[in-house]
Order: C-alpha cells, then sequence, then structure tokens
C-alpha cells in the first residue's frame, strides 16, 4: 500500500472506495472504485444521474456509513483506523450536514433547532445561545429567532438547517442537494450562503442535478453507475452574491405595480416579503459577517 499524500492541504483523500448494499438477495454494488482528492478551500460539486451513487458517496465521506472496501483519509487520519469516539467528534466538530428535506424538529423554534449539535459541547447555555444567534444572524435570519419551521418559507428552513450545520464551527460542509426542494430564487440564495463560507475557507461540497446550481462550485465532479467519469474545474463560476444583487436592483428600480420579471436561470423576482427577506440575506452576506468573524473569534479563544 503506497502512503496518502503528505499534502496538507489534503481534506478528503479516498482511493478505490467501494459500497456493495445487500437489499434481500440481491447485491447493489453502488460504489464500484471511487478515487479522488478534495483540497482545504475548495468548492466542489458532485453531479450525476439518479442511483449513480452520490448519496452514498456523500454518507461516506460524513462517516455516517462504513465503506465495503477502498480508503478513506480525512484530514491526514485513516477513517477506517478511527475509533467510534473518534469518528463522533470529526462528526460533530469538525463536518456541517446540509440535506435536501432540512430535517428540523418541527416543535422547536429556528433558535433552539440550531442549538441542538451543542447540546452536548459543554459549553455553558448562554454560550450556545449566543453561537446560535450569531449562526442565524449570519444566514440573514436575525430577525426570525423565535419561528418555528411551520412559520418559514422552505428558503428560510434549510437557512435554518446551515445555521445548525454552522454552530460547532466545521471545517468542512457537505451539503446533499440543498435545494433540491426550492425554487431558483431560494437557491441562488442558499448558494450566495455556501459560496460566503467557502470564501471564508470552508471546504464545500455539494450534491447537485443541476449543473445551473453546479456552476456556483469551483470544480465539478460528476459520478455515473458508482464511478467518476468526469472531473474537471469550473472557468468561470457564477457568483450567487452578484446575481441576487443585481436582482434587488431591478426591483429598486422598478416601477411598484410593474410585471416582475423571470430571468430563467437568473433568480426570480417574488413577492415584497421575499425581497425584503434577499434584502436582509444580501446585507448578512455582504457586509463582512460580523457574526461569523464571532464564531472563528470563539473558535480561536478555546483552542487548544
Ligand atoms: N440503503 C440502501 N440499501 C440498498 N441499496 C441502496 C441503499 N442506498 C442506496 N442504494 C442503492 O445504491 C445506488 C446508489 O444510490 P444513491 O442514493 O447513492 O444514488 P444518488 O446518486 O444519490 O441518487 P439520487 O440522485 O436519486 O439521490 C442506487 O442503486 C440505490 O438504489
Ligand atoms: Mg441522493
Amino acid at each position: 500500500m503506497t502512503t496518502p499524500s503528505t499534502n496538507t492541504s489534503t481534506v478528503i483523500r479516498v482511493r478505490d472506495l467501494t459500497k456493495t448494499y445487500l437489499l434481500g438477495q440481491t447485491r447493489v454494488r453502488a460504489l464500484r472504485g471511487v478515487s479522488l482528492e478534495i483540497q482545504r478551500g475548495e468548492f466542489v460539486a458532485i453531479m450525476g444521474p439518479s442511483g449513480s451513487g452520490k448519496s452514498t458517496f456523500m454518507n461516506l465521506l460524513g462517516c455516517l456509513d462504513r465503506p465495503s472496501g477502498g480508503e478513506y483519509w480525512l484530514g491526514g487520519a485513516l477513517v477506517s483506523k478511527l475509533t467510534p469516539d473518534q469518528l463522533a467528534d470529526i462528526r460533530n466538530r469538525r463536518i456541517g450536514f446540509i440535506f435536501q428535506g432540512f430535517n428540523l424538529m418541527g416543535r422547536a423554534t429556528a433558535l433552539k433547532n440550531v442549538e441542538i449539535p451543542m447540546i452536548y459541547s459543554g459549553l455553558q447555555v448562554a454560550e450556545q445561545d449566543r453561537r446560535a444567534r450569531a449562526a442565524l444572524q449570519m444566514v440573514g435570519l436575525g430577525s426570525r429567532l423565535h419561528h418555528k419551521p411551520a412559520q418559514l418559507s422552505g428558503g428560510q428552513q434549510q437557512r435554518v438547517a446551515i445555521a445548525r450545520a454552522l454552530v460547532n464551527r466545521p471545517s468542512l460542509i457537505l451539503a446533499d442537494e440543498p435545494t433540491g426542494n426550492l425554487d431558483t430564487r431560494t437557491s441562488v440564495e442558499i448558494m450566495a450562503i455556501l459560496q460566503t463560507l467557502n470564501a471564508r475557507g470552508m471546504t464545500v461540497v455539494l450534491v447537485t442535478h443541476e449543473t445551473d446550481i453546479a456552476n456556483y462550485a469551483q470544480r465539478q465532479v460528476t459520478f455515473r453507475d458508482g464511478v467518476i467519469i468526469s472531473d474537471h474545474p469550473v472557468a468561470d463560476p457564477r457568483s450567487a452574491r452578484v446575481e441576487l444583487e443585481q436582482l434587488m436592483k431591478q426591483v429598486v428600480n422598478a416601477p411598484a405595480n410593474a410585471p416582475r420579471a423571470v430571468m430563467g436561470a437568473q433568480p426570480a423576482s417574488g413577492t415584497p416579503a421575499d425581497d425584503e427577506d434577499t434584502a436582509e440575506l444580501l446585507s448578512a452576506v455582504a457586509t463582512p459577517p460580523r457574526a461569523l468573524d464571532d464564531l472563528e473569534a470563539i473558535r480561536r479563544e478555546d483552542a487548544p
């Protein structure tokens, strides 16, 4: 066996990764030998048709499941050699998960939902509260702390889920179809947040079916039938923030009752309430995100 690269900027390195599910008598070969490296600070889109193994791969990257074969190094450590405690620690503290279905607790407020990952962190309650507020502010939901999921739009619910993924200050964000249930404009808002986090140094791996969404990433990796069939950089990634800013300019300049344009793959205009929400999000991501600075300050304070 060759040793893994000693390049310290490699966050993820997988070699010949396989995953076979047993479904009754049938063996489903979901991954058939995947090799890939992801460097710190990359923004990678994983694409491919339904059933090609994207979620299976993400679940392995997130240590939510074990491979059938092959090797996986995460931050230089061979995952199969980690103890269950070390794995749990990596999952909780180093990786933020975002799913298509949001997975929020319906009876809890946004604030409570975001505090959930900190329950076993040993942090003081006041500190948990402070971090949760900072994370919600970061995703433009500072004015909706006490709303429950049913009182929020789909995009806002996904932003709560992103805030929840941020509170333990992960260095790696894994997002599986985070815009799969959202309309175009709301999807662009989610991409604006992910691009901001990436610009602040987080590594982002995002699964998407949609080329439009994958064009916000810096690199596109395509799966088919459990293998990678292409892997290339994106020449000129789209900027979600710029697109939303342009949209808001149109909103400001348009006469109040003018028909609202739908700009193909560009973010479509919505109701005035949508516009207000987009404006709040934009100011959260456009001004240097003080809330996230807060989170980073905490990271420095309690670094060993
Ligand atoms: N728990 C499981 N048990 C058995 N087979 C599974 C399981 N999970 C996934 N599979 C199978 O593995 C293959 C890859 O599934 P996976 O969910 O990784 O695909 P995907 O690329 O994420 O698809 P989609 O775009 O529809 O989400 C599929 O054939 C699927 O049916
Ligand atoms: Mg999937």
